[in-house]
């Protein structure tokens, strides 16, 4: 992981071979639901309709999320980028968000905003692992860091990847999207991680968050502190 470009720039894009086939199983676990009437989710749309699309997001989020265990392997891969940042001690989001980003729908645009702005910590990183190609007319936006500093509110760029790259980002950089004016739906989940030593915003610690790594020394300073 390039550290230089995540500290100028804002994000990276990674690569990570580990991370692709547990990317496999959960668009397995997608299709699934379709008994074979698609083969690839960039054509969700031609099996859900617009109404459904929340339903269908509601119920996959359930499915990931009721198996924190799994959760954690499918993460194992990213601890290797993910330490060098925050440290030996991380917490994780409790739950993995799903965004569903269909061709011509306006209910599933999201402003340009910031995360730190609706309450999460500026010390929490965000990954961004899509399950679909993401092009210039369906993927997220966002404001590198340099142009951050600079006040230029308009210099967004769209995280272009065939899908199988996954995105590391400061998340109080400012990002979104756009209505999807492409014949593919863009699928990506999101997650955030800070270090358990770091201050959070206005998330309850208790129920947004959940202890994914920590070090011998801090298990054991903890269990002290705490007689
Ligand atoms: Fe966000």
């Amino acid at each position: 992981m390039n550290m230089e470009r995540l500290n100028s720039h804002g994000f990276v894009l990674l690569e990570n071979n580990r991370w692709l086939k547990y990317r496999d199983n959960l668009i397995q676990m997608m299709l699934n639901d379709f008994e074979g009437k698609i083969s690839r989710l960039e054509d969700l749309h031609s099996v859900l309709r617009k109404d459904e699309v929340n339903d269908f997001r509601l119920r996959q989020m359930i499915k990931i999320n009721n198996d924190q265990e799994t959760i954690n392997t499918y993460l194992e891969p990213f601890w290797d980028d993910l330490k060098p940042i925050l440290g030996p001690d991380c917490l994780r989001q409790k739950r993995i968000n799903l965004v569903i980003h269909m061709p011509g729908d306006e209910s599933s645009i999201i402003p340009t905003h910031s995360d730190v702005k609706t309450g999460n910590s500026s010390f929490e990183i965000g990954l961004w692992l899509p399950l679909t190609e993401c092009l210039e007319g369906n993927t997220m936006t966002i404001l590198p860091y340099e142009h951050f500093c600079r006040g230029e509110w308009d210099q967004s760029v769209p995280v272009l990847t065939d899908g199988k790259d996954s995105l590391l980002f400061k998340h109080f950089l400012p990002h979104g999207n756009q209505v999807n004016n492409t014949n593919q739906t863009r699928i990506s989940l999101n997650i955030r991680f800070k270090s358990l030593f770091a201050p959070e915003n206005k998330k309850n610690i208790l129920d947004y968050y959940t202890t994914w790594k920590i070090s011998e020394f801090s298990k054991i300073a903890l269990a002290h502190w705490i007689n």
